[in-house]
């Protein structure tokens, strides 16, 4: 009988053996690859312990290679601003993309997978939109494809969902998944901070993307969403599936009228199973919207870049993840982790579990889904309106759980919030507020978890 490896059966997948070096290719040396560098020459003992052979570095690729070359990481190494030349060096087992960006990496990890290594990457942005590309062609080669710092950095949330809840029946999972926006919001909240200063302090610290559009608008929490979602609903979601707003439209003003309802605004990650009346699962969405949050729910008190995910499953219950959603160390501790797994199966045989999208649900979209909305609007301070304005709730079938008025000369502020309706009925109805007479202006739409 064939013995099985640590993760799992090993006679397809032979191994090089105990004791022989896994050779390994580092693609980028920015926040994250000289984290990962540092960590290597720090635990090499240890690693090597845990492989049962020594891990060895053939060589690390980065754009500019004068910038680098007296950088102590890198000191004894190969240095190269050939990512291409190293990934199908026949020295080369694993291959761990640190770059970013989506088509020039995919192109190496595709060379990669197609050359049979195996491959660690970090990269959200890439797996979110190609990610069943690249599933199928480390399925193809019969290597490993590991993306554990892609959501959340150090919280070990995709291997969990991969393994541990693969018994499971998922039902939602939502939470804090961006460490940029995070500490923004926090920031604004708390120290009173500029949104345009927060940002810069989030990017001196290495938590933004290269480009953080990618963080303030949410994209790189929707590719975060997409992975969690395709993992947990065993469905392949891709980032064009994940409805995406970011925090741009966030103002002092909402933050402070947040405080004052004892509410946080946190910008969430939503992904759930859509149940009928007969507990059917009709279908999946995912979703990025920044979110008011009650001050006494865990997520609210999500400070700094931390990031934190609730897991709901059928039988485990509410589980709850917490910790270093971003930044270099953090991020390479679960790189290191996926390398660790990568390289076991080199040495021992064995493949780990791959994704595995037998659900196929479809991804309902987000207009179809149940919202709560808390509206604000400064409306004329006229005997009637306040009638007229909720009249139309009530014919658009919307309930409200909440109206408050504030009057202020001639005008009134209007809180509105709703009960759960349609998002595409609550959508509506703000178009129709927008252009009413009474309206003045409709100051802040935000969303309350449903
Ligand atoms: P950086 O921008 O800090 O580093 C990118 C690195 O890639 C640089 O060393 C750059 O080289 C190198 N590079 C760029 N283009 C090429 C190229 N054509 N060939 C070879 N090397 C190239 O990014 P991060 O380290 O922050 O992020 C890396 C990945 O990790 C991204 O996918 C990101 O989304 C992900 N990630 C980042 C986290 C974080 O907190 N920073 C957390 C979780 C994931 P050079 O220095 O010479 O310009
Ligand atoms: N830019 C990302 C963030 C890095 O701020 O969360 C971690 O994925």
């Amino acid at each position: 009988m064939t013995s099985a490896s640590a993760e799992g059966f090993n006679g397809n997948y032979p191994g090089k053996g105990i004791g022989t070096p896994v050779g390994i290719a580092v693609l980028g040396k920015g926040t994250v690859g000289t984290e990962v560098l540092r960590l290597l020459g720090e635990f090499s003992d240890n690693l090597e312990q845990r492989i049962s052979s020594p891990i060895e570095v053939r060589g690390v690729a980065v754009s500019d290679v004068e910038k680098h070359k007296d950088a102590p990481e890198v000191q004894g190494l190969y240095l190269t601003g050939d990512a291409r030349e190293l990934v199908t060096r026949d020295d080369v087992d694993i291959v761990v993309e640190l770059i970013g960006g989506i088509d020039y990496p995919r192109e190496l990890v595709l060379e990669a997978l197609g050359a049979g290594k195996s491959v660690v990457t970090a990269n959200k942005a890439l797996v979110a939109a190609h990610g069943s590309e690249l599933a199928d062609a480390a399925n193809a080669a019969g290597v490993d494809l590991y993306y554990e710092a892609a959501v959340a950095a150090a919280i070990p949330v995709v291997g969990m969902l991969r393994r541990s809840l693969a018994g499971d029946q998922v039902q939602r999972i939502s939470g804090i998944v961006n460490g940029t926006t995070n500490f923004i919001l926090d920031a604004m909240a708390s120290t009173g901070a500029s949104y345009e200063e927060a940002l810069a302090e989030a990017t001196r610290l290495g938590y933004a993307e290269a480009d953080p559009t990618a963080d303030v608008e949410g994209h790189d929490a929707a590719s975060k969403a997409a992975i969690l979602a395709s993992m947990g609903f065993h469905t392949r979601v891709t980032f064009d599936d994940v409805y995406c707003e970011g925090i741009t439209h966030v103002t002092s003003d909402d933050i402070e009228a947040a405080k004052q309802s004892d509410q946080t605004i946190k910008l969430l990650a939503i992904c759930e199973r859509l149940i009928d009346a007969e507990g059917n699962t009709t279908g999946i969405n995912a979703r990025v919207h920044p979110t008011l949050v009650p001050n006494e729910h865990p997520l609210a008190s999500v400070d700094k870049s931390y990031n934190a995910i609730f897991v709901e499953a059928e039988a485990a219950g509410r589980l709850m993840f917490y910790g270093n959603g971003a930044g270099g160390a953090p991020t390479a501790s679960a790189v290191l982790g996926d390398l660790v797994g990568a390289a076991r199966n080199k040495v021992h045989g064995g493949r780990a579990p791959a994704e595995n999208p037998y659900a196929d649900y479809p991804v309902v979209p987000f207009g179809e889904v149940t919202t709560r909305y808390h509206i604000n609007m400064t409306v004329n301070d006229r005997v009637g309106v306040l009638a007229n304005l909720t009249k139309r709730f009530a014919a658009a079938g919307i309930s409200l759980s909440a109206v408050r008025q504030e009057v202020s000369g001639d005008e009134a502020h209007l809180i509105v919030v709703t009960h759960a309706a349609r998002e595409q009925d609550l959508h509506a109805i703000v178009d129709q507020l927008t252009g009413h007479d009474d309206v003045l202006s409709v100051n802040s739409v935000i969303r309350l978890d449903a």
